[in-house]
C-alpha cells in the first residue's frame, strides 16, 4: 500500500491523486482520499485504480489539507467498504494506514467492545482507539501516542482531526514513510517518488516515531514524547525518469533500457584505473567471512541464484541463497561468520527487512544490493550497493534483475581479484559486449512477439526448462509470463521435469527451453526430445556457437557465466507480447504490487 498526505494553500485534492498515482505500483486495488472542507472532513473511496477514485471526486469541494491512500488488500477484501481512509464513529478521525497490526483482534476485545465496525481491516481498529481515548480525556496528541504503543506490527499512518483542520498527525513503525519539505506546506509520502512535483526535500522517520505536520512545520517525537531532531535531505530523482515518454508501458521502456543501465553500473563500479573495484569496507568484510547468505523475494531472488553461481564460481566463497518468508522462521545453522547479502530493487520489501532485522540483532554483517540508496534495507544493513538502474515503474521487474546480476558479477569478480584469482575474461569488457548484446535484443521486438504469437496464443499452461544457470533464468521467465499474463508458468530443471511434472505435458504444451552453456548443451536437448515425444511444442532459446537444427532463436554469443543478462532478455519480451495479446494490464498485473510492505 501507499500513503500520502499534503498540507499548505494549494488545493490538496490535486496533489494527493497525483501522489497517489505515482504510488500505484504499490498496490492498486482500492484507493481513496479525505480533504479538510469547509464542512468538515470529506472522504471519497472507490475500488479499483486511482483513475476510478479521480472521477469520484467532487471537483467543487475546496481544501488545502489531506491524505490518501492505495491499497493491495490484506485484511479484507478489496472494495470499497475496505478501501483507506477509515473513519471513528463519530467521523471526528480519519485515518489511513500502511501496514499490517498484529495484535488487532485483541485490541478489539480488551479496548473496543460494544464500538461498530463497518470495515474487515485491522487499520479501523486505530482510528477507533483514538476516538476513544479523545472520549476519556486525553488530547489528540496524546491520544494517537497512547494508541501508537498498543500497536503489534507494522504501520505508517496519516491521520487527521475534523477539529483541527491545520494538522496532519503521522507516525511510523517498519513500514516506510517520509514527510516532505516545503515552502509554505509540507508532504507525507510512502515513498519520495510520489511528492517530486511538490517537493525534492525529504526527512526520514526512524521506526516507532510520530510527527507533527503543519503547514511551516515539521516536529518529530519518539513514544517518549521526547522531540527528534533532524534534517532533510535531498531526493536525487529525476521526475522525467517517472514518466512513460512515448513507450505504450513502463515494462517496455524498462526493458530497453537495459543496456544503459549495465553501461551505467560498468561506470559506476570502475575506478580511476578503469579497473572494477568495490568499496574496501565491503571487499573486507566479505574476506573476512566463511559464507555468503543471500535474501530475497521474487525476481530479486531468481538474480541471488545466478549470484551464487558467479560469487562460488570466481571467488570460491560458498554461497546459499534463500527466500526471505522463509528465512524469518526456518533458519537454517549458520556457519561461524556468516556475511549476509540482502537483494531488493525496493528496498523496502517487509519479508527481506524482517530477516535483516534478526541478523542485525544477532550481529552479522549485511549488505543490501538495492535499486533505492536511502530505502529502509540500505538504511539498516551495513553497506549498499546501489544498482543505477533509475526508477523501475512496471510490477514485473526487469532492467533490476539485470542489474542485480550485473552489481554480483563485480561483487565476484572483485572478491576473486582479492583472493588472487585471475578470471578468465575481462569483466569490464565483458559486460560492454553484452549490453551491446541486449541492444541487438532489444531491436529484435517483432521477432520476440513472433513468438509470443506462436507458442502462447490460447494456452493456458507453458514450461521453462534449463540447466545450471539456464534452469535459473527459466524460473524468472516463467514468473515474468505468470505475473503479467496469468498463464500458469513453472521454471524446472531439465533433468527434474522427468520425475512428475512431465505428466502435464499434453499435445501442444509449450515447453520453452533455453541452452546457453556447453556444458549441458546436449542435456537440455535429451529433455527436449523426451518432452517432445509427449506431444510438446518446444522453442529452444540458444546461444551463438551452440545452436543446432530447429532452433527458434539464437542468442548472441557471450561469456557462459553471464549469459543470464542476455538469456533473460527474450523471456522479459515474449512475456510483454503474450500479456499484450492477452489484453492484459502489463504494468498492473492484477492481485500483485511492486513493493509488498506487509509480511
Ligand atoms: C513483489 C513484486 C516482485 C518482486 C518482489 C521483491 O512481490 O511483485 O516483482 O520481485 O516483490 O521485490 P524487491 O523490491 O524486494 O526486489
Amino acid at each position: 500500500c501507499g500513503i500520502v498526505g499534503f498540507i499548505g494553500q494549494q488545493d490538496a485534492k490535486e496533489i494527493l491523486l497525483k501522489g497517489l498515482e505515482k504510488l500505484e505500483y504499490r498496490g492498486y486495488d482500492s484507493a481513496g482520499i479525505a480533504v479538510q472542507a469547509e464542512q468538515g472532513v470529506v472522504v471519497f473511496k472507490e475500488k479499483g485504480r486511482i483513475a476510478i477514485l479521480r472521477e469520484s471526486v467532487d471537483a467543487s469541494v475546496h481544501a488545502t489539507v489531506g491524505i490518501g491512500h492505495t491499497r493491495w488488500a490484506t485484511h479484507g477484501v478489496p472494495s470499497k467498504v475496505n478501501a483507506h481512509p477509515h473513519q471513528s464513529t463519530s467521523k471526528r478521525f480519519t485515518l489511513v494506514h500502511n501496514g499490517v497490526i498484529e495484535n488487532y483482534e485483541l485490541l478489539k476485545n480488551d479496548y473496543l467492545q460494544g464500538v461498530t465496525f463497518v470495515s474487515e481491516t485491522d487499520t479501523e481498529i486505530i482510528v477507533q482507539l483514538i476516538e476513544k481515548h479523545v472520549n476519556e480525556g486525553m488530547d489528540v496528541e496524546e491520544a494517537f501516542r497512547q494508541t501508537l504503543t498498543l500497536l503489534h506490527g507494522s504501520y505508517a499512518i496519516a491521520l487527521l482531526d475534523n477539529q483541527n483542520q491545520d494538522i496532519i498527525y503521522v507516525a511510523k513503525n517498519k513500514s516506510p514513510l517520509l514527510v516532505g519539505v516545503g515552502d509554505d506546506f509540507n508532504v507525507v509520502a510512502s515513498d519520495a517518488m510520489a511528492m517530486l512535483q511538490v517537493t525534492n526535500q525529504y526527512i526520514e522517520l526512524m521506526d516507532k516515531e510520530m510527527v507533527l505536520v503543519t503547514r511551516d512545520s515539521i516536529t518529530i517525537k519518539n513514544l517518549a514524547g521526547e522531540t527528534i531532531e533532524r534534517a532533510p535531505y535531498t531526493a536525487e530523482l529525476d521526475a522525467s525518469d517517472i514518466e512513460k515518454g512515448t513507450y505504450p508501458h513502463f515494462m517496455l521502456k524498462e526493458i530497453d533500457e537495459q543496456p544503459l543501465v549495465i553501461r551505467n553500473i560498468i561506470q559506476k563500479y570502475r575506478n580511476e584505473a578503469g579497473e572494477i573495484e568495490l568499496d574496501a569496507d565491503i571487499r573486507n568484510a566479505v574476506l573476512d567471512s566463511d559464507r555468503i547468505y543471500i535474501i530475497a523475494c521474487g525476481t530479486s531472488y531468481h538474480a541471488g541464484l545466478v549470484g551464487k553461481q558467479l560469487i562460488e564460481g570466481y571467488a570460491k566463497v560458498p554461497v546459499e541463497v534463500h527466500v526471505a518468508s522463509e528465512f524469518s522462521y526456518n533458519m537454517p545453522l549458520l556457519t561461524e561468520k556468516p556475511f549476509f547479502i540482502y537483494i531488493s530493487q525496493s528496498g523496502e520489501t517487509a519479508d527481506s527487512r524482517a530477516v535483516l532485522v534478526q541478523t542485525n540483532e544477532m550481529g552479522h554483517k549485511a549488505l543490501t544490493i538495492t535499486n533505492v540508496p536511502g530505502s529502509t534495507l540500505s538504511r539498516e544493513a551495513d553497506y549498499t550497493l546501489p544498482l543505477y538502474a533509475g526508477p523501475e515503474i512496471a510490477v514485473a521487474s526487469t532492467k533490476a534483475y539485470t542489474a542485480q546480476i550485473a552489481v554480483l558479477a563485480i561483487l565476484a569478480a572483485d572478491i576473486a581479484k582479492a583472493k588472487g584469482r585471475t578470471l578468465d575474461f575481462d569483466l569490464t569488457q565483458e559486460l560492454g559486449l553484452i549490453a551491446n548484446a541486449m541492444e541487438v535484443l532489444c531491436g529484435q521486438k517483432e521477432e520476440m512477439e513472433a513468438i509470443a504469437r506462436e507458442f502462447l496464443p490460447t494456452t493456458r499452461n507453458c514450461f521453462f526448462i534449463g540447466r545450471g544457470v539456464d534452469f535459473f533464468v527459466g524460473l524468472e521467465g516463467a514468473l515474468k509470463l505468470k505475473e503479467i499474463s496469468y498463464i500458469q508458468a513453472e521454471g524446472f530443471a531439465g533433468g527434474e521435469l522427468k520425475h512428475g511434472t512431465i505428466a502435464l505435458i499434453e499435445n501442444g504444451t509449450p515447453v520453452i527451453a533455453l541452452a546457453t552453456q556447453e556444458h549441458v548443451n546436449l542435456g537440455i536437448r535429451g529433455n527436449v526430445k523426451e518432452v517432445v515425444a509427449r506431444g510438446a511444442n518446444p522453442c529452444i532459446i540458444s546461444m551463438k556457437g551452440l545452436e543446432m537444427n530447429g532452433d527458434r532463436f539464437v542468442l548472441p554469443a557471450v561469456h557462459e557465466t553471464l549469459s543470464p543478462l542476455v538469456s533473460v532478455i527474450p523471456l522479459q519480451l515474449i512475456s510483454y507480447y503474450a500479456a499484450l495479446h492477452r489484453e492484459c494490464d502489463v504494468d498492473k498485473p492484477r492481485n500483485l504490487a511492486k513493493s509488498v510492505t506487509v509480511e
